[in-house]
């Protein structure tokens, strides 16, 4: 498996394949792949002939130091995985100084206001940092489609936008979320949770399920409040937020309406670790 860090090698090597007619996939990732992300790369080798995955730890999307430091790298491992789906596949793997040269700082993007929801609220200046690294990318492979996990939804919304507004000639798929046996979605972040923290995380994934069953009788106050309540006295499971919104638009929602698509989304701590999740509501 060929793995590129420089941009320039790895523009050569797909010009020379799209001149044969390969059709070429794009998966970006910040590495520590899971079976999630290999989902990812198997729907990618259907509909395509070569896959790029990107393994870049993004620094300008985290707003938070520590967790940028703690972000799980298993790098040997990963090539291991992506070996192992016996795929067309080529990794470009760049130093940060590769990506952004000198200046280590996120663009400002307009998504028209997809960004100032939930995420977006909670982890400055996120999606500057998801725009600016996925633009890059995506301008570098030129890829006929791209592929994202629906895990992060509120990103998958953005990148298509992002898509929509610059013109970008890759379609952006969206992938179902894979789960662990007892739930949880799969994440990175689910490396630093011991196997027993993992356990008691799949009660988010339990919650959300149940808060699903409430829909569309129960208003989405009440859904909301529901499984907010569940989390007041949890005794490992911090809640951060629970949204309730339109899928296109990603605003909060009051009063479900007839043909539009809702879901639920939730952000939870377990110790330090973040976990995010959502479900289609109907
Ligand atoms: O979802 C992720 O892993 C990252 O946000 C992405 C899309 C690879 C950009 O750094």
């Amino acid at each position: 498996m060929r793995v590129f860090e420089h941009k320039n090698e790895l523009r050569d090597y797909l010009d020379l394949k799209r001149g044969e007619g390969q059709r070429i996939a794009l998966v970006p990732t910040m590495g520590a792949l899971h079976a999630g992300h290999l989902s990812l790369v198997l729907n990618a080798a259907k509909e395509n002939d070569l896959t790029v995955v990107s393994i870049f730890v993004n620094p300008t999307q985290f707003d938070n130091k520590e967790d940028l430091a703690k972000y799980p790298s298993t790098f040997e491992q990963d090539l291991k995985l992506l070996e192992g789906t016996q795929k067309e596949v080529v990794v470009f793997a760049p130093s940060v100084e590769e990506m952004y040269a000198e200046e280590v700082t996120a663009g400002k993007f307009d998504f028209d206001g997809l960004e100032h929801q939930m995420e977006g609220k909670f982890r400055t200046g996120h999606f500057d940092g998801v725009g600016t690294i996925v633009k890059s990318l995506l301008d570098l492979v030129e890829a006929d489609k791209a592929y994202f996990g629906e895990k992060d939804f509120q990103q998958l919304q953005i990148i298509k936008k992002l898509v929509e507004k610059q013109h970008i000639a890759t379609e952006i798929i969206g992938c179902p979320i894979l789960r662990e046996p007892h739930g949880l979605a799969m994440s990175s972040r689910n490396e630093r949770l011991s196997e027993e923290s993992r356990k008691e995380a799949a009660f988010i994934y339990a919650t959300i399920t149940e808060a699903k069953s409430k829909f569309p009788e129960e208003s989405a106050e009440k859904i909301k409040e529901w499984t907010e309540n569940q989390f007041v006295n949890h005794p490992f499971l911090k809640l951060e937020y629970v949204e309730i919104a339109d899928e296109s638009t990603l605003r909060p929602v009051k009063k479900f309406e007839k043909g539009k698509d809702y879901r639920l989304f939730i952000a939870v701590f377990a110790n330090d670790v973040r976990l995010i999740d959502n479900i289609a509501l109907n």
